[in-house]
């Protein structure tokens, strides 16, 4: 008797575990699909940048400014404790953030900064976009090096 409680208690703590697992499903989804948006709009901008794609003042507005509603969505709420990717298969998100959530918005809070550049500049010019790509990169790079679990 006292064995099968024992294997009830691990079966209990171990579907436990897959609860918490699925719990955060949707946070994930949703912080990925908001870095995807941004992905995307960068690439649009980037391919005008490197002369891949014809330069349109109105779809490298339209790009920056996807970009900025973006970083306008409040990133940190989407980071619960216990959501990261070494408690969850599928993430990248390092255990660090959500004891550090004033260091993580700087850096969020530094995207939509350059991301405001990029609205107000690359409807201007080519030549603008060389600089705000290099800001908004800068950008990615800085948060990825510090919160995202290295590839
Ligand atoms: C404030 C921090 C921060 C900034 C700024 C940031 N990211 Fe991320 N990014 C993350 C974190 C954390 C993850 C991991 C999320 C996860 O898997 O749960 C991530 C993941 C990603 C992913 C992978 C998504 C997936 O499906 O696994 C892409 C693509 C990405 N970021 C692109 C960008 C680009 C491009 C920029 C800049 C224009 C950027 N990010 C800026 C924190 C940031």
């Amino acid at each position: 008797m006292k064995k099968i409680v024992t294997v009830l208690a691990a079966a209990a703590i171990l579907s436990g575990g897959a609860t918490v697992a699925q719990e955060y499903k949707n946070q994930i989804k949703a912080r990925q699909g908001t870095m995807w948006v941004i992905a995307l709009n960068l690439g649009t901008l980037g391919g005008m940048a490197k002369g891949e794609t014809e330069y349109d003042a109105e779809a490298a507005t339209m790009a920056a400014e996807s970009i900025q509603a973006a970083s306008n969505v409040h990133f940190a709420s989407l980071f619960p404790e216990g959501s990261d990717g070494e408690m969850n298969e599928g993430s990248t998100a390092k255990p660090t953030i959500a004891g550090d959530l004033a260091g993580f918005n700087e850096k969020w809070a530094a995207l939509g900064a350059a991301a405001d550049k990029a609205v107000a500049e690359v409807g201007t010019g080519t030549e603008a976009l060389g600089p705000v790509m290099g800001a908004l990169g800068g950008a990615c790079k800085s948060c990825h090096e510090t919160y995202r679990i290295p590839q």
